[in-house]
């Protein structure tokens, strides 16, 4: 309790999922949360359970994401933690969703009995407008976030305890790579690249910088590929998928002072699919 006290914590694309968690587990660790969403209904909702504010925003359009940042600043709260959460799976309102998961676990299941798979790959079908507004979501959206809060920070330097910190959402697609989804895992190696390039320049400001790469984790997100779960855990040395509270006590450590020794890193909840980031 109270590893968070004191602090500010913006969290993007919070009304649900790993966002809300991550929102809770702040608030119950004594942080005041500031919840951003395009939807500002549920993110209002989320805030109003933990005592904290709403934003609406866009993290992809960086006027939108600087203009809250200004109105974050002229409602008199500094933002001293960031997590840069929203995100698409490019499954979102795509009434082939349920296909374009069947082609995924078809060409899984041909792989692993060597066999040449019937249907194309799936590059071929991916569009230009589609591969754009994943990387504008996920890693325009990170940059764009991040450069406003850096530019928010007050300038005269912070004690140890309450040290600046900035956790993007990587994803264990982002080094494993995932067939079917070229611009999401790009999306995601682009911001852990992002994310060693910031630790680097921001340690001298003492401001960390780390992310979390979760393994496949139950949300709205990935209830779409209900299909590709028995595959999933089979793969799982833990044998399940995780939890939003399995990520949500990840941000928790990372912006806390325990981690004051931290920069740079990325923390992979995500029960032994991937060992290795
Ligand atoms: N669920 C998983 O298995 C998993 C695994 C690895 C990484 N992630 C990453 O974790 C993050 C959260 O995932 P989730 O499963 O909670 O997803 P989710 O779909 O449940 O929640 C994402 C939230 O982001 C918001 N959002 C989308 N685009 C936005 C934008 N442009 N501006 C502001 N808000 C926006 C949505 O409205 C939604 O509330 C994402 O970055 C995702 O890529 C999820």
């Amino acid at each position: 309790m109270d590893r968070l006290l004191g602090r500010t914590a913006l969290v993007t694309g919070a009304a649900r999922g790993l966002g809300a968690q991550i929102v809770k587990r702040f608030a119950e660790e004594g942080a005041h949360v500031i919840v951003n969403d395009l939807n500002i209904a549920a993110a209002k909702e989320t805030a109003t359970k933990y005592g904290g504010d709403a934003f609406a925003c866009d993290v992809s359009d960086s006027g939108d994401v600087d203009r809250m940042f200004k109105e974050i600043a002229s409602r008199k709260m500094e933002v001293d933690v960031l997590v840069n959460n929203a995100g698409i799976s490019g499954l979102e309102g795509d009434n082939q969703a349920e296909e374009r998961v069947k082609k995924s676990v078809m060409i899984a299941e041909a792989a692993i009995k060597g066999e040449l798979p019937e249907i194309d790959p799936p590059i071929l079908e991916a569009t230009d407008a589609a591969w754009s507004k994943m990387l504008a979501v996920h890693l325009n959206g990170t940059f764009f976030c991040s450069r406003a809060f850096v530019r928010n920070l007050r300038k005269n330097g912070s004690k140890p305890e309450t040290e600046p910190a900035v956790i993007n959402m990587g994803s264990i697609m982002g080094t494993s790579g995932g067939a079917g989804s070229g611009a999401y895992c790009a999306a995601k190696a682009g911001i852990l690249g992002l994310t060693r390039s910031l630790a680097r320049e921001l340690a001298p400001y003492q401001i960390r910088v780390n992310a979390i790469a979760p393994g496949y984790i139950h949300t709205d997100m990935t209830s779409p590929m209900a299909e590709m779960f028995p595959l999933l855990m089979a793969q799982t040395p833990q044998g399940r998928l995780g939890e939003p509270d399995d990520i949500a006590w990840a941000a928790v450590y990372l912006a806390s002072y325990e981690a004051k020794f931290v920069t740079g890193q990325t923390l992979s909840p995500n029960g032994g699919w991937y060992m290795s980031q």
